[in-house]
């Protein structure tokens, strides 16, 4: 049976005796309204640790705007039922109150560039609102792994570097997108798409892949990024936010490769008024 804890006392005293084991712990951070992309996470978790740990929290940090906020969806019985059924032991679920009992606590993690390129761009302070909650539930939890979602690399990006300049000590497990069958990355936003846009929308993973085959047969990462801008140009009423082919652990945007690099090609478009990401590594 899954354990439903509230606040951050009674979790810590649920996890002494666990830790004293030792067993391994697993947290798998997320703000509900749960599709298969983060069962997977859930799943993962299960098969690498003795104790899986879910959190349940929208936090109101990393929201620009005060009415996504509210509009978040957070059908929590669905989720507890999703979650127990995944194998997940206990679900932290917090007021807001409870992970900010201090209203105006201030947080700045120097990210370099990381935190103000691509997706950091259109929402100031985002990652330093996702650093901000997540450093909170690893100092409150301490895991031994922590699932994210590779669908949110630059998010991804941002806690390996809180990681390093924290020093802690957590393997972050990177779980690969989870898409449809047809190849469309799992995202709640997805709803929003009619039948027509989904279609549409597979243009993102064609896109991806058609690069990725490209790099591997030797093509230079400018005619990559031309290949990617025609095939999105000629997909009508896709638009195109940006197309780039980053080093992964900056993001910036690659001019040529090193050997030993790990590459990534990251999109951003439009269909429907619905913003869509997504991202596929070039090599290994
Ligand atoms: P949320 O958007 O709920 O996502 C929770 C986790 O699920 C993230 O690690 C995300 O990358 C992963 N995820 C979402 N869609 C996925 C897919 N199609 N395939 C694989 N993984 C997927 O990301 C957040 O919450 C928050 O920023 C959080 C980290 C919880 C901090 O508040």
């Amino acid at each position: 049976r899954m354990k439903v804890i509230h606040t951050q006392n009674e979790l810590r005293a649920y996890l002494e005796a666990p830790r004293e084991q030792p067993k391994k712990i697993a947290l798998v951070p997320t703000m509900g309204a749960l599709h298969e992309g983060h069962l997977s996470l859930i799943q993962q978790a299960r098969l690498k640790a003795d104790i899986v740990i879910c959190s349940i929290f929208v936090n109101p940090t990393q929201f620009n705007d005060p009415k996504d906020l509210e509009k978040y969806p957070r059908p929590i019985e669905n989720d507890m039922q999703l979650l127990s059924d995944n194998g997940c032991d206990v679900l932290f679920l917090p007021t807001v109150e409870e992970m900010y009992p201090d209203t105006n606590e201030q947080w700045h993690l120097n990210l370099g560039r990381l935190d103000q390129i691509w997706e950091g761009e259109q929402r100031p302070g985002h990652f330093q609102g996702v650093t901000q909650i997540v450093y909170k539930l690893f100092t409150l939890v301490n895991p031994d792994i922590a699932c994210f979602g590779q669908k949110d690399l630059q998010q991804v990006m941002v806690i390996q570097r809180m990681i390093e300049l924290k020093n802690l000590d957590i393997e972050l497990v990177i779980c690969p997108i989870i898409r449809s069958e047809s190849g469309l990355a799992l995202s709640s936003r997805n709803a929003r798409l009619s039948a027509e846009g989904k279609e549409k929308a597979l243009i993102l993973y064609k896109t991806l892949q058609a690069v990725k085959s490209a790099f591997a047969e030797g093509t230079s990462l400018y005619v990559c990024q031309q290949l990617a801008e025609q095939m999105i140009a000629d997909t009508e009423g896709v638009e195109l936010e940006y197309f780039a082919l980053s080093e992964v652990r900056t993001l910036e945007r690659a001019e040529s490769t090193e050997e030993g690099k790990q590459y990534v090609a990251h999109i951003v478009a439009w269909i429907e008024g619905v913003r869509l990401i997504d991202n596929m590594f070039l090599n290994d």
